[in-house]
C-alpha cells in the first residue's frame, strides 16, 4: 500500500490503479499524523514538503520505496535510506523540459529587459535606448551538471548559436551535439553565462561564493533554477554591486518563505529586489501544466518497473 502525502495531479490515481497499485491520498497530512500512520505503508509518494530523516524512517519499518514526484532529493537522507535498502525513484525526466524552457526564458527576459520594460510601458514610459538588448548568440554558457536538466537546457541553448561548455564531476566523455565537455577552470576562463543544474548536497552547498566568483575571468550572468543554497546570496549581491556578476536569473532562493526571512536575509533580499538586472520567479521552473502530469507518468512507470 502506497501513501501519497503531497498534492498531485489527479492523473496519478488512474495510473496507479492501472498498475494495480493501491494507495491512500492524504495531501494535507501534517508530520505528526504522518509519523503515526506511516508504519502500515510499503510505499510513499512525496513532493517537497516531507523531510525523510532517521526519525521518519524509524516510524516506517515496512517502507520499501519512496517516489519523489519531482527531481530534487535534498530532503531525503539518502545514506539512511540506502542503509535500510529503501529504493528511491525520482521523476527528473518529467520536469526537465519545463526547467530548461524556464531557464532560457529567464535569460531572454533579462537580456531584453522584458521584466522592467513591461512595467515602464504600463506607466506611459517608452524608453528604447535604455532597453536595448543583449543577444544570446555568440555567448559562451557554462553549465554545471549534465544530467536531465543540464542536457535539456544545453539542447535549447545550442539552437541560439551559443557555445555550451558543460562540467559534470560525475560523468566521463559527455560531449554531445549540444555541448562540449569542459573542466571547471575552462568554464571559469570562458563563460559569459553560468547556469546550475546540480542537486543540493553537502558538496554543492554554497558552490558559488566569493572565492569561486573571483575565479571567473569575465563578468558573467548567473542562472539558478536548481536550489537556492547552491549560491551564497550575500556574495552574489556583492558581485552584482561591483559588476562581476552582470545580472542574475533566480528561480530559487536559500529561503523561499519570504515572510520568514532572518534579519540578514531580509537585508540581502531587499537589496536584490531593487536591482533591475535580477529576474526572479517563485520556484516555478519545473512547474508547468505539462510537467505536472508527466512527473506522474515517469514516477508510476519507475515504481511499476521495480
Ligand atoms: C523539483 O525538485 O522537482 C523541483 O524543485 C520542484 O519540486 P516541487 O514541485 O515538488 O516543490
Amino acid at each position: 500500500m502506497i501513501l501519497i502525502v503531497d498534492e498531485m495531479h489527479p492523473s496519478i490515481f488512474g495510473m496507479l490503479e492501472e498498475a494495480g497499485l493501491a494507495y491512500d491520498y492524504r495531501p494535507a497530512i501534517k508530520r505528526d499524523e504522518l509519523l503515526s500512520i506511516v508504519a502500515q505503508y510499503t510505499g510513499l509518494i512525496i513532493r517537497s514538503k516531507t523531510t525523510i530523516d532517521t526519525e521518519f524512517l524509524h516510524h516506517a519499518p515496512q517502507l520499501k520505496f519512496i517516489g519523489r514526484a519531482g527531481a530534487g532529493l535534498d530532503l531525503i537522507d539518502l545514506d539512511a535510506v540506502a542503509q535500510r535498502n529503501i529504493q528511491v525513484f525520482a521523476a527528473n525526466e518529467g520536469n526537465r523540459d519545463a526547467v530548461a524552457e524556464h531557464a532560457v526564458g529567464m535569460l531572454l527576459c533579462l537580456f531584453n529587459h522584458l521584466h522592467t520594460a513591461d512595467r515602464e510601458v504600463r506607466t506611459g514610459l517608452w524608453k528604447r535606448e535604455k532597453n536595448r538588448g543583449i543577444e544570446l548568440m555568440g555567448k559562451t554558457v557554462g553549465i554545471i551538471g549534465y544530467g536531465n536538466n543540464g542536457r535539456a537546457t544545453a539542447k535549447r541553448l545550442s539552437a541560439f548559436g551559443v557555445r555550451v561548455l558543460v562540467y559534470d564531476k560525475y560523468l566521463e566523455n559527455y560531449t554531445d551535439q549540444y555541448s562540449t565537455e569542459a573542466t571547471l577552470a575552462h568554464i571559469q576562463a570562458e563563460a559569459d553565462i553560468l547556469s546550475f543544474h546540480i542537486p543540493l548536497t553537502d558538496e554543492t552547498n554554497q558552490w558559488l561564493n566569493t572565492e569561486t566568483i573571483a575565479q571567473f575571468a569575465k563578468p558573467f550572468f548567473l542562472v539558478n533554477v536548481a536550489r537556492g543554497e547552491l549560491v551564497n546570496l550575500s556574495a552574489v549581491l556583492s558581485a552584482l554591486q561591483t559588476g562581476k556578476i552582470r545580472g542574475a536569473c533566480l528561480d530559487v532562493l536559500e529561503n523561499e518563505k519570504l515572510n520568514k526571512l532572518s534579519n540578514a536575509q531580509q537585508h540581502i533580499y531587499q537589496q536584490l529586489f531593487e536591482l533591475p538586472n535580477v529576474v526572479f520567479s517563485p520556484h516555478i521552473a519545473g512547474w508547468t501544466f505539462e510537467s505536472y502530469e508527466r512527473i506522474n507518468r515517469v514516477l508510476v512507470d519507475k515504481i511499476q518497473a521495480q
